[in-house]
């Protein structure tokens, strides 16, 4: 198997998960299979998205003699994608770079757009490039080996398409009877895609039609990120449950929906709909959170990136397949909207 039709690299630096190398140990040496390949294992976790591991990376791929005529293999989930990226993207100003995402998150996600970065003090993606990779490649057979949590990560964002582009695709996945790899079909991969391709082509340095992918994200990595400095990378969440980005960004949905109704933008029917689908499958984390814990998390909202001046900015819901970017929200309103996610045990 070759890829990138017109370049031939003098040699391949391989980026990838401990894990998936040792899951897919041979995958790779059917890529390029008359060029060197050198692999740099990365230990998986958020915590080591960092510059260490950055620096860590750019000596190696200086002892090895990679230059702008070399590839680099990002294989992996986000993480890989999010951490390679960004080193291929800085290396000697930059040197192509593909991806072979190994999590649904990173093949409907991760893996495409261009956004690559780093964690800085425990605040997500606060320092990275914007810079597309050359090709990704998507082989479904990675999900087979995906943990079940993992799975739900990546079928939050699946979530996400539906509601902000794709009515059909909401009613296919609300109708699901459960979550499991087999049942995850390739064209809904497709499809996710496609969307979020080409909302990246009409705005690739995310000026403003771009943030409509962010429903979901402005809460929601306020939440992951109060777990994360709360509990560390273990994350233990609310209720001592694992609270990863797919989670996270699933409970900033509903409660992003929330203000879309509050707004009037979003029927009341529709969103108890999405509120229900929702907390049907990513019920488990919700459990009372102090008013201090809300208002901790508010704060951490403060940090995204497309808030100004310390005003927030929220992509609504018009209705479930239709989203409407650029909306301003106060922090009382935010409160608001997470205390509602609350459920009563
Ligand atoms: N750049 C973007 O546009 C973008 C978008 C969304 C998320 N992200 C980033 O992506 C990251 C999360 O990515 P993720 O959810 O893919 O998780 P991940 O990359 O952290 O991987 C999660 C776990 O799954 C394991 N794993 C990966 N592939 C596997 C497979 N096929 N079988 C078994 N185990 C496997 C990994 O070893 C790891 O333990 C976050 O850092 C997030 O910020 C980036």
């Amino acid at each position: 198997m070759n890829t990138l039709n017109n370049f031939s690299p003098n040699k391949i630096a391989i980026i990838a998960d401990q894990n998936v190398l040792q899951l897919f140990p041979y995958y790779l040496d059917k890529l390029y299979a008359d060029i060197p390949k050198f692999v740099l294992p990365v230990l998986p976790g958020e915590q080591n998205k960092n510059i260490d591991e950055v620096v860590y990376l750019w000596q190696n791929l200086q002892e090895l003699h990679i230059d702008k005529k070399s590839l680099i293999i990002n294989f992996g989930g986000g993480m890989v994608m999010d951490l390679g990226g960004f080193v291929a993207s800085t290396y000697q100003r930059g040197i192509p770079f593909i991806n072979i995402p190994t999590t649904l998150l990173s093949m409907i996600d991760a893996a495409i757009g261009g956004k690559n970065g780093i964690n800085l003090n425990n605040v997500k993606n606060a320092v990275g490039t914007i810079n597309l990779p050359q090709e990704v490649i998507i082989n479904p057979q990675f999900l087979m080996t995906l943990p079940h949590q993992q799975l739900l990560n990546g079928f939050g964002e699946m979530l996400k398409y539906a509601l902000i582009g794709n009515k059909t695709l909401w009613d296919e996945l609300k109708a699901l009877k459960s979550i499991h790899y087999q049942n995850i079909k390739k064209e809904w991969v497709n499809s996710c895609m496609e969307f979020k391709e080409k909302t990246v082509q009409k705005d690739l340095y995310d000026t403003g039609l771009r943030h409509i992918l962010n429903f979901g994200h402005t809460i929601g990595h306020g939440i992951e990120t109060w777990t994360l400095n709360k509990y560390g990378d273990a994350r233990p969440c609310i209720s001592a449950e694992k609270i990863p980005h797919g989670y996270a960004v699933a409970l900033g949905m509903v409660a992003e929906s929330y203000l879309s109704y509050c707004h009037g933008l979003l029927s009341q029917s529709a969103y108890e709909e999405i509120r229900t689908v929702i907390l049907q499958n990513y019920n488990k984390i919700l459990t009372p959170l102090s008013d201090d814990d809300i208002s901790e998390i508010v704060k951490l909202c403060l940090f995204d990136k497309k808030n100004i001046d310390g005003r927030i900015n929220i992509t609504m819901l018009e209705t479930i397949g239709k989203a409407s970017p650029n909306h301003w929200v106060s922090k009382e309103e935010c409160e608001e909207a997470i205390r509602n996610l609350i459920v009563e045990a």
